[in-house]
């Protein structure tokens, strides 16, 4: 994300110690002019916390582009838990709930859902003293489930606008999609993409992501260490941040990247690298918007299902959009992207 090691031009980044485990909350706000910034809760174990503040930082900041570039009502934020190693069990759902505690103080400034290391089942705690700003709670305690089948809608849209551009034919069948992550968005999207006939393969770390689809025909496990440099018509990065960098994209055999990771690019620099090497990098916070806009929609704005598909499809049309104004204007599919979404942000009103 541009954020990279400059400034962050944020709101807030609010801080809170939980002193039952050691962990650091944190809820970083970048943008409220669109809305009440709204983000996912990522659960993680970092380095240090100087990285889990970077992190939360980059994150809402992409967020803000997010809601943007979706034309949705919300403004741009994040939150971190930053845990110690090894933590889990019951010490767990107590950091969740005083975690809802802190939310519920914010008063709405911030509203949250899942994200990397966190699920609707956590919401479900987090509602029970954050309530009401959390979505994206399971459909027994009366929320819209989980985030991850309507990201990888709007992943598949992109793809099919990708393919469109690429091989002039918006149907992903018989082209090779590599697929990086096989979790809450990677799992979801293989399973469209088979659909589609298109032919998948797939690298996680995990033995259980992976168990699920040994044996399963137009499937091909890859080792997760070197699934990013495999052959691929599109590369979908559904994994971890910042997996595009200096001396990754010399190594890529892909002709697209589109994907649902957050943060794809270590560095702003790598929106140009990859235009160097003509590859056609479909912005993340462009691909990645459907679950946020589906979960936040269905929520908070009384859509239906079908009126959420509709929204997460449109992914695509913003894709489309993005790659013309990058042609016109000379920029890179990012910076294009970007610009969109900025425009978006200088119309608006600001609150209050
Ligand atoms: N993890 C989602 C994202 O990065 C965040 C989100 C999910 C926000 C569901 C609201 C509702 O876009």
């Amino acid at each position: 994300m541009s954020s990279g090691t400059s400034g962050w031009e944020g709101e807030a980044l609010l801080e809170r110690r939980d002193a039952k485990t050691g962990a650091l909350m944190l809820v970083a706000i970048h943008s409220s002019r669109l809305g009440p910034a709204t983000g996912g809760t990522r659960l993680k174990t970092y380095p240090s916390e100087d990285l889990a503040r970077r992190d939360a930082r980059r994150l809402a900041e992409a967020m803000t582009y997010k809601w943007a570039a979706a034309d949705f009502p919300r403004g741009g934020g994040k939150a971190v838990l930053a845990v110690p190693d090894g933590f889990g069990g019951a010490a767990r759902e107590g950091l969740l709930r005083r975690y809802g505690a802190f939310l519920r103080e914010l008063s709405g400034r911030f509203a949250t859902g899942p994200d990397v290391g966190t699920s609707p089942a956590d919401m479900d705690v987090i509602a029970e003293t954050g309530a009401p700003y959390v979505f994206s709670r399971t459909p027994a305690r009366g929320g819209a489930g989980g985030s991850g089948p309507w990201t990888a809608l709007g992943v598949f849209a992109a793809i099919e606008a990708v393919g469109e551009r690429l091989f002039g034919d918006r149907s992903p069948r018989g082209r090779r999609v590599v697929v990086q992550g096989a979790g809450s968005v990677g799992g979801p999207l293989i399973e469209r993409l088979l659909e589609a006939e298109a032919r998948v393969a797939v690298g996680d770390p995990s033995p259980e992501a992976m168990g699920r689809f040994r044996g399963v025909s137009g499937v091909e496990l890859l080792a997760p260490e070197t699934c990013l440099e495999a052959e691929a018509d599109v590369l979908a990065p559904c994994a971890l941040g910042g997996v595009l960098d200096a001396a990754m994209i010399p190594r890529l055999r892909c002709r697209a990247v589109v994907g649902a990771a957050n943060d794809q690019l270590a560095e702003p620099a790598d929106a140009g690298r990859l235009r160097a090497r003509g590859i056609l990098y479909a912005p993340d916070f462009v691909v990645n918007a459907g679950g946020a806009v589906a979960i936040t929609g269905i929520e908070a704005l009384g859509w239906t299902p079908a009126r959420a598909e509709a929204a997460v499809r449109a992914i695509g049309g913003t894709l489309q959009r993005v790659l013309a104004l990058a042609d016109r204007n000379g920029l890179t599919t990012d910076g294009a992207a970007r610009r969109l979404a900025e425009e978006r942000l200088a119309a608006a009103q600001p609150r209050r």
